[in-house]
Formats: structure tokens, sequence, C-alpha cells
């Protein structure tokens, strides 16, 4: 039996998956050709750009990595048809959010853009095409693309030579590092059946990652793996963010706690640090997923146990902004207060679920004037998601208002409090005597990341609170 020859891929999805991994696949196999499609016209220009701060995202090196291979063998476009008519492998990357509505709204994930996608390549392809899962799906999803796939195959009127093989490839990048954990990567998983398939992208990878890290599974194992990766990952940081609340009740210090448990090799140290709650795009929409499915297979004990890591989360973030409010005594009505930090967290510009939103929300709730700084964030994200209208609507009732500032100084300049939310460098190394003198007294910074010299801070005369540490 011949192997696949793969000399073209179509990326369906340009976004914070298939921008940065089809520019690795394409600077690791030049003698491919490598289409990313979109239907957003805009994201496909702003990849074409010649200015990189245009770029839809931002990531550390995708920018070199772009202009290495763009319009050599990395292409970006909207032209759907050829792309995947050419094409020998499609990766499916678009997004699938959760449900906001219908059957499973709250928990399951939205396919209609996988579906959609299937559809696509069903209908634009001819002869025989590799699909290939990235984007994170519940298990049994293959199940369905197969389905709408083999349709295609037997509707083929124009009797061409059709026919497909489906893999699982989840991604296991995450935002900030996304070009080194392409670059090296844990493991690559590839699920799937298909013998020749599986190899034709295991031979793919192999140009840059070792053979004995190229994991092969069933497709369900695949699908699934990527699910449970997730929800682990976010009930490290749900059970150390409720230890640091214990900690702040009892004067155990959440950094010494930390450490003690990390250097158990059986729990290792990272992914141990305490924050504001998770966010990002898809901790939560995937463990709303396992939830959802625990609880489509009746298996109510398991999908209560993963609700658990998302009801914490959702805990620690209004726990903070209760906290915030009782230390400027009880009232933050009309009080400015600086925001550092929209995005989720530090060296990405995407604001999906990050937990300054809610921050900022509960606040605005209570009256207070935000002024909001973040070095990456578009203003025009920040407008989105504090919903610039409704905000204007409610100001005569007692609804706070807010503004975007344009550094740490402006945002903290005539402010009661500052709360650090975003773990960016540029906060590492604020000069709090300088701060300090534009603020107005009692001075508070409120420090969600557990990241600032808080000794400095003290000793400028601020008031700190830290979280995971009561004794400050
Ligand atoms: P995204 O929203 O940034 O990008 C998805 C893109 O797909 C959008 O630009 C959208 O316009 C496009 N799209 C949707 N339907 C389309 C269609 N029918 N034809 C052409 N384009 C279409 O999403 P993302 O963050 O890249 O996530 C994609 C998937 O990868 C999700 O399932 C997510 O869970 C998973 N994932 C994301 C990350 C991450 O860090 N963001 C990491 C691992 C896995
Ligand atoms: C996460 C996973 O780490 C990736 O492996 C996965 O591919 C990706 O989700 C996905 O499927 O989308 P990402 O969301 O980009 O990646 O970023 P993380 O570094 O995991 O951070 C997620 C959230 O947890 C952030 O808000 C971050 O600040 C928070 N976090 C992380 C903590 O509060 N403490 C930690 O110790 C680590």
């Amino acid at each position: 039996m011949n192997n696949y020859v793969v000399k073209k891929i179509c990326c369906i999805g340009a976004g914070y998956v298939g921008g940065p991994t089809m520019a690795v696949f394409a600077n690791h196999c030049p003698n491919i050709k490598i289409t990313v499609v979109d239907i957003n016209q805009e994201r496909i220009d702003a990849w074409n750009s010649d200015d990189i701060s245009q770029f839809p995202i931002f990531e550390p090196q995708l920018d070199k990595l772009v202009l290495n291979c763009r319009n050599k063998n990395l292409f970006f476009t909207t032209n759907l048809e050829q792309s995947i008519s050419e094409a020998d492998m499609v990766f499916i990357s678009v997004n699938t959010p959760t449900k906001t509505k219908g059957v499973g709204a709250g928990k399951a994930s939205d396919l209609k853009w996988v579906e959609a996608s299937a559809r696509q390549i069903a209908k634009f392809s001819n002869s025989h095409t590799i699909v290939v899962e990235k984007s994170t799906l519940p298990v049994k999803t293959a199940e369905t693309i197969k389905k709408i796939l083999l349709s295609s195959q037997e509707n083929n009127l124009e009797k061409t030579e059709k026919s497909f093989s489906v893999l699982s490839n989840p991604e296991f990048l995450s935002e900030g590092n996304a070009i080194k954990d392409l670059e090296n990567p844990d493991r690559v998983l590839i699920g799937g059946d298909d013998e020749k398939a599986i190899d034709a992208l295991s031979e793919i990878y192999s140009n840059w990652v070792p053979k004995n890290k190229i994991l092969k599974t069933n497709i369900w194992s695949s699908e699934l793996s990527k699910l449970t990766a997730n929800a682990f990952l976010a009930q490290r940081i749900s059970s150390i963010n409720s230890i640091s609340a214990l900690c702040e009740s009892t004067g155990a210090d959440i950094n010494q706690v930390k450490k003690a448990i990390g250097m158990d090799t059986r729990i290792g140290e990272k992914f141990l640090s305490p924050g504001p709650g998770f966010g990002g795009s898809c901790f939560q929409k995937d463990i709303l997923n396992l939830v959802y499915l625990s609880s489509f297979y009746k298996l109510e004990e398991v999908a209560n146990y993963w609700q658990g890591v998302i009801d914490i989360n959702n805990w620690q973030k209004s726990r903070i902004s209760r906290l915030i409010v009782n230390y400027l005594f009880g009232n933050v009505s009309e009080k400015k207060i600086a925001i550092l930090g929209f995005a989720f967290k530090a060296n990405t510009n995407d604001t999906r679920q990050s937990p300054s939103i809610d921050v900022c929300k509960d606040l605005l709730e209570e009256g207070a004037h935000l002024s909001i700084y973040d070095p990456k964030v578009e203003n025009s994200k920040i407008i989105d998601d504090l919903q610039n209208d409704l905000n204007k609507l409610k100001v005569n009732q007692g609804y706070g208002y807010w503004e975007i500032a344009s550094s740490v100084l402006d945002a903290a300049n005539g402010s009661d409090a500052i709360i650090l939310l975003t773990e960016w460098d540029e906060f590492l190394n604020i000069e709090w005597e300088k701060l300090i003198k534009l603020m107005r007294k009692p001075a508070w910074v409120f420090d969600t990341r557990s990241c600032i010299d808080y000794k400095k801070a003290r000793k400028a005369g601020l008031n700190v609170w830290k979280i995971g540490n009561s004794l400050i």
C-alpha cells in the first residue's frame, strides 16, 4: 500500500491556534504549501499586513516566523474553495465556544463552526483528504465529521475521487508561550484508525519533534485526553486558589505552601500560582463540556466533581471584588481605582474569560470609577468586554464608569487603589515612591498575582493586600 504524500495543507481558522501552528509547520516544512483560511476578511488582512503590530495575535516570536514564510509556503486567504480543493490534508481549527442557547446551553460546545467546516470540506475536496481535528472537541465529534464527509462521498454527483480519513490531533499550546510550546511540545497526540493517515501526519511533525514524543491513540482517547488535560490543569489552579483563601484566614503564606508542596515530585512545582481565577477561552469551556458529557452518560458524580473546579474559580473572582470593597471602607462609589492588566494572563492580548472582566464589572456595579491599563490589549476589546452602551445607560443609576489609561502612572493618578490583575513584566518593577505621590491617601495596592515587591510598596507608604497572605 502506498503512503499518503502531503504536499498541500489547508487550515480552516486563522485564530490563536491556526495562525501560530501553521507558522511553525511552514517554517519546518518548506516543501509543503500551507494555506490558512478564514471567513473573517479583517483577520486575514491583518495576517497579511506589512505592519507586524497589526497581526491579529500577539505572541512572542510569532512575527519572525510569519515573515519568514509568508507568501513563500505560508498563505493567508479567505478563498476556502481553492484551499480545500487543492489540499491533501485539512486542519479544522475553528472556534468551539460554549453554547449560549438551545440544548446544552451554558455547558455543551457549540459545534456549528466545526460542522460548517466539515460540510465545506465535503463539498470542495476532490481527492483523498486527511481531515484533522485541531479544535478541542467533545468525545465522539469525529463520528459527526465522518458522517458528513461520508454523505458527500455517497452523493458525489461529479464522480470525483473523493475519500477521507479523519484524525484527532488536539493542540496543547498555551497563549503567550505558543511558539515555544509548538517548537518543543511535551507530546504530540494523534488519534485515529487509519494508519497511513496517522503516519502522514506523524511524518510532518517528525521534521522537528522527536519520534518518541509522538503519541498514537484511538480517536476517542485523543479527543478525551485534550479535555482531561485542561480539566487537570484548571483543577490545580482552583486547588491552590482555594488554599490561598485559607492562608489569608490562618496566617499561612501561600507562596511558602506552594513551595513546600511543589517540592514533592509527585505534585510538581508547575501550575501552582495563586491568582484571581483562571481565564482564557478554554479552561471553563472545556470543563463545562466535560460536565455536560458526564451528565449525558448519566455520571452525575463525575459531573459534580468537575463542576466544583468552575465553582471555586467563580468564587475566587467574586471574593476578590468583595474584599477590595471591604478594605476601601465598604464603599467604592465614585472612587478612582486603577486596574493594571486586562489580558487573562501576561504575554497575550487575549481577554477571553479574563478575570479582569468580572472584577471590573463587580466594581462598576458598586459605582467605582475605573481607569484600566494593559500594555497589549486593544481598546476595542476592553470596550466590547465591558459593554460600553450598557455602561452609559447605567451611569445615572449609580453604576460606575471606566476609561482607558495610557500608562501605569496615568491609571494611578488620583486613584485610591491599584488592582494588579495580570502579571505583566512591566508591573513587577513599578516605582512605588513615584506612584504614591499621585494617589489619594490612604492608598492601596491589591496584588492578585502575588508578584510585586510588596516591601518596596509598603516602604513607599502603600497599604498592601497580597493574595494568600494576611500578614503583610
Ligand atoms: P479563534 O476564535 O481565535 O479562531 C477561530 C477562527 O476560525 C476565527 O478566526 C473564525 O473566524 C474562524 N472560523 C470559524 N468558522 C469558520 C469557517 N467555517 N471557515 C473558515 N473560518 C472559520 O479560536 P482559537 O483560540 O484559535 O481556538 C480554536 C480551537 O482550538 C478551539 O476549539 C479551542 O478550544 C482550541 N484551542 C485553543 C487554544 C488557545 O490557546 N486559544 C489552545 C489549544 C486549543
Ligand atoms: C491552556 C493550557 O495551558 C494549554 O495547554 C491548552 O492548550 C490551552 O489552555 C487551550 O486548550 O486553550 P492558556 O489558557 O493559553 O492554555 O493559558 P494557561 O497558561 O494555561 O493559563 C490559563 C489561566 O490560568 C490564566 O488565566 C492564568 O493566569 C491562570 N493560571 C495559570 C494561574 O492562575 N495559575 C497558574 O499557576 C497557571
